[in-house]
């Protein structure tokens, strides 16, 4: 098991880790979402000692590895890391690649070794190029190869940190294979991705990272079906968000109208929404809230979903609640809420 508290890691200009807690269980396999700079791979990072963190605590089970004392070395050992560029040495065979940590830092047999090695190129499908260079193989097969290397230590604790992403789109799918492959024997993983639907598929639970810490933890179901918070709700959905504050009866309208306009053209929304996006934004906010208001304090926030062609508008003020489906004789943009949206 895993237990974070209060684990912090500040750099010189920036501080991607103010709070994070968490526990891992065993077996657990985590897939790790969030934008990108909101460090997930400073987390990893922290947790296998690549990083030393600046506050905070980490267990790996009895073992707490933040204590100076802790032998790193060996907690090490219990934990593998495969990386988005798999650095493989380039001077030794795959096999040797895969027998190295072992019988150097395990003092394994190198007979063993090599046995154990074969077993794991046949696991990941490579068995065939145990005597090649890394040179010769494709950018899917060095990750497979770089996964079986990892393995060859018999970790407890297996972290993935963008494991695809350097990889041509064609062998994406073979690495992922791999990776849901070893999913299944119960080791506890932790993978940071891109790609939601693997993510979904091959996790459950699901970190979403962002303001600093864990912002949702959830069931893989939970969190990309019904997420709770709004990051995790806009990330999940692809939302494209904008946020306009009228302060005052006189804002800027014709500025917030142009910032609109700005925002349709960088997201592609098609002219006939955009018009429609603007119409409601003016309706709205002319006819029915600052009539309304008394003190005119109003946040407008617009998401605007690519997949669905969407556009949703969400109006915050100091007042009573409105419905504007039920407004349709006010509004000239349309009575139903299809045409709202
Ligand atoms: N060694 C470092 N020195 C200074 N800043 C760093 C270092 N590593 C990461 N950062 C910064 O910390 C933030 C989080 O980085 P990272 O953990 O890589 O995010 P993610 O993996 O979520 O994209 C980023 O702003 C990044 O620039
Ligand atoms: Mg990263």
């Amino acid at each position: 098991m895993i237990r974070i508290e209060h684990l912090k890691k500040e750099y010189e200009n920036v501080t991607p880790l103010v709070d994070v807690n968490a526990e891992i269980h065993d077996g657990d396999v985590i897939s790790v979402i969030g934008p990108s700079g909101t460090g997930k791979s400073t987390l990893l990072r922290c947790i296998n000692r690549l990083e030393k963190p600046t506050s905070g605590r980490i267990w790996i089970g009895e073992d707490e590895i933040t204590d100076p004392k802790c032998d790193i070395s060996r907690i090490r050992q219990r934990m593998g890391m495969v990386f988005q560029s798999f650095n493989l040495f380039g001077h030794l065979t795959v096999i040797e690649n895969i027998m190295l940590a072992p019988v150097t830092l395990k003092g394994v047999d190198r007979q063993k070794a090599y046995d154990r090695g074969m077993e794991l190129l046949k696991m990941v499908g490579l068995a065939e190029k145990a005597m090649n260079y890394p040179d010769e193989l494709s950018g899917g097969q060095k990750q497979r190869i770089a996964i079986a290397r990892t393995l060859a230590m018999d970790p407890e604790i297996i972290l993935f940190d963008e494991p695809t992403s350097a990889l041509d789109p064609t062998m994406v799918g073979e690495v992922q294979a791999v990776i849901m492959d070893l999913a299944g024997t119960g080791k506890t993983m932790m993978i940071v991705t891109h790609e939601m639907s693997f993510a979904r598929a091959i996790s459950n639970r699901v970190f979403y990272m962002d303001e600093g810490g864990i912002y949702e933890d959830g069931s893989a179901e939970q969190v990309f079906s019904h997420p709770r918070g709004v990051n995790t709700r806009r990330f999940i959905r692809h939302l494209k968000v904008l946020e306009l504050n009228i302060e005052s009866r006189n804002f800027d309208f014709l500025g917030m109208a142009g910032q609109i306009d700005t925002y349709c053209y960088r997201n592609h929304i098609a002219h006939a929404l955009c018009s429609r996006i603007q119409l409601l934004f003016e309706e709205t906010v002319e006819r029915l809230l600052l009539p309304a208001l008394e003190i005119p304090r109003i946040q407008a926030v617009c998401e605007y979903s690519e997949e669905r062609k969407r556009a949703v508008w969400t109006f915050r003020y100091g007042g009573p609640r409105l419905d504007v489906t039920e407004q349709g004789d006010r509004l000239l943009c349309g009575k139903n809420r299809q045409d709202l949206v």
